[in-house]
């Protein structure tokens, strides 16, 4: 009688996780503990020790970063089996401050679907993702891409909800047709999706929805004329300073002129919109967000006015060195947006100076290198009127890389050798001082007030070593930084 009274209560178990297409906790479980024993097998010659990656496996777009319960969480594309890209999981990292993060239990597992990237809100004291179910099938295109949702009450364990997708493909349209990034203005949700028309040009679909649940097609915002690229992922729209911004992370951008081809870049249009026309109506061109070499997939979130966005410090399409160490990835410094004329402008959040640890005032000089044990901060100050070039490699030699001032063209460039260089024109808008974040294998470049930003994956052995080779002394104010993520 109890066994059979038992065996009730478990089928009972059974249909309602069912039911709620819960996933399994003990699945995850499992993956859990397969994630700790990897973990110690990690080489951390190139490990970061302030900005997230994952505990092991790769990771690429960041996704569902948002506030819940009065902490930052940020999750991210992650396939914990490998070092190169698989069948996608989101990871999940918590923070009170957007500078010390701690991993959380993995939020999604792949079912039928693979769970590509997406965003959270906050709904009733829930949780709620909205992500791009990819599902591959046997008709022409060989796979669909539908948008789900899932739902957690304590911010870390997830059920899908039962009813996905909650957005099918667009009829006729293309099966590109990804990464939700959902919000709430007065009564309704709207989201914003990244996708691809059948003739192969990027685009950005609007919807609105009363509850989450039912959406309906607004409009595109914003279309690729040819030139900007045949698919547009990871959109994101949001008020700034009384402008609205569409950041997006087009495939298959024209390069300029005599500039090289790029598969996959990031950038922002900014413009006016209207709630009740749903036109957004652009004012300034394309224009890239970060120019370093690593730099992809942005998102962002907002709390008391602030928005910040993050992005995924990686590229595709080249050698992730670090994924012969167990793991492959991570994402950049939180950064906080400001519009500025017709730019957006990037800083790091003011909580980052709070890692900061006994500082050193130096003059760099031609045979005396400043060197970091694995982390530094640095503020250089030089004289713009003359070039200024550092040479940055790793106390036992890897692999260098100069940043260069020319006072001539106005041009920052980070070069990593073998021409393997970016490079942007530069006017300072106030501070003329260049902060240098550097990680294990990470370099960020912030130029005067963050008009200009580098984000570039380095590889020194060792820890860092900085020379001047500039004409002119360089003054540098140099941090060690502590730890802000678990090893
Ligand atoms: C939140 O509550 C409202 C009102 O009860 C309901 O309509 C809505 O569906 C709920 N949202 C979620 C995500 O369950
Ligand atoms: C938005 O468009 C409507 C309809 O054309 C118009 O009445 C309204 O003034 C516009 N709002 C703004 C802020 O421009
Ligand atoms: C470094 O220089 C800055 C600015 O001049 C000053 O505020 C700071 O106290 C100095 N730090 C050290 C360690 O000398
Ligand atoms: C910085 O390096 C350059 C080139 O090596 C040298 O000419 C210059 O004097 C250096 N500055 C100082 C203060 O040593």
């Amino acid at each position: 009688m109890a066994s059979l009274r038992l065996l009730l209560l478990l089928s009972l178990v059974a249909f309602i996780n069912a039911k709620l297409g819960r996933q399994s906790e003990s699945a995850i479980d499992e993956l859990e503990r397969y994630i700790q024993e990897k973990k110690a097998e990690i080489n951390q010659r190139y490990r970061l020790h302030y900005h997230v990656s994952a505990p092991v496996g790769w990771i690429n777009d960041p996704n569902g970063f948002s506030v819940y319960k009065g902490e930052y969480h940020l999750f991210y594309q992650f396939y914990p089996y490998d070092t190169v890209w698989g069948p996608m999981h989101w990871g999940h990292v918590v923070s009170p401050d957007l500078v010390n993060w701690q991993w959380l239990r993995t939020a999604l597992l792949p079912e039928e679907e693979y769970c590509f990237s997406g965003s959270a809100v906050v709904d009733n004291d829930t949780l709620v993702l909205m992500y791009t179910a990819h599902i591959e099938d046997e008709d022409e295109d060989g796979f669909d891409q539908t948008q789900y949702l899932a739902f957690s009450d304590d911010g870390e364990r997830f059920t899908k909800y039962e009813g996905n997708p909650v957005i099918p493909r667009p009829e006729n349209g293309s099966p590109h047709f990804r990464d939700p990034k959902t919000w709430k203005h007065g009564d309704y949700w709207y989201t914003v999706i990244g996708a691809r028309t059948i003739d192969d040009r990027g685009t950005v679909l609007l919807y609105r929805s009363p509850d989450l649940f039912d959406w309906e097609f607004l409009t595109d915002l914003g279309e690729s004329d040819g030139t900007m690229g045949f698919m547009w992922e990871c959109p994101d729209f949001f008020e700034l300073a009384g402008k609205y911004v569409l950041l997006l992370s087009p495939e298959g951008v024209e390069p300029p002129p005599g500039g090289i081809y790029r598969s996959h870049i990031t950038g922002y249009i900014i413009g006016s919109f209207n709630y009740t026309t749903y036109e957004f109506i652009p004012e300034v061109e394309f224009q890239e967000l970060d120019y370093g070499h690593d730099f992809y997939a942005a998102q962002t979130t907002e709390r008391d006015g602030k928005r910040y966005v993050v992005g995924w410090f990686n590229m595709w399409g080249v050698d992730h060195p670090e994924n012969v160490d167990g793991w492959a990835g991570a994402l950049t410094l939180i950064r906080e947006l400001q519009l500025y004329g017709n730019r957006l402008l990037m800083k790091p959040v003011d909580d980052q100076v709070t890692l900061r640890q006994g500082s050193t005032n130096v003059t760099l000089q031609t045979n005396y290198g400043l060197s970091f044990d694995a982390t530094g901060e640095m503020i250089v100050e030089g004289d713009l009127v003359q070039d200024i070039v550092l040479e940055l490699t790793g106390n036992a030699g890897g692999q260098q890389v100069w940043l260069r001032w020319n006072s001539v063209t106005k041009i920052v460039s980070v070069d990593r050798g073998n021409g393997d260089v970016r490079q942007v024109d530069w006017t300072p808008i106030g501070s003329t001082s260049w902060r240098i974040f550097l990680d294990a294998s990470t370099l960020e470049l912030f130029c005067g007030e963050g008009e200009v930003v580098f984000s570039s994956r380095v590889y020194p052995d060792g820890g860092w070593l900085v020379f001047n080779r500039s004409v002119q002394p360089l003054q540098v104010t140099a941090f060690l930084l502590s730890r802000s993520i678990p090893v």
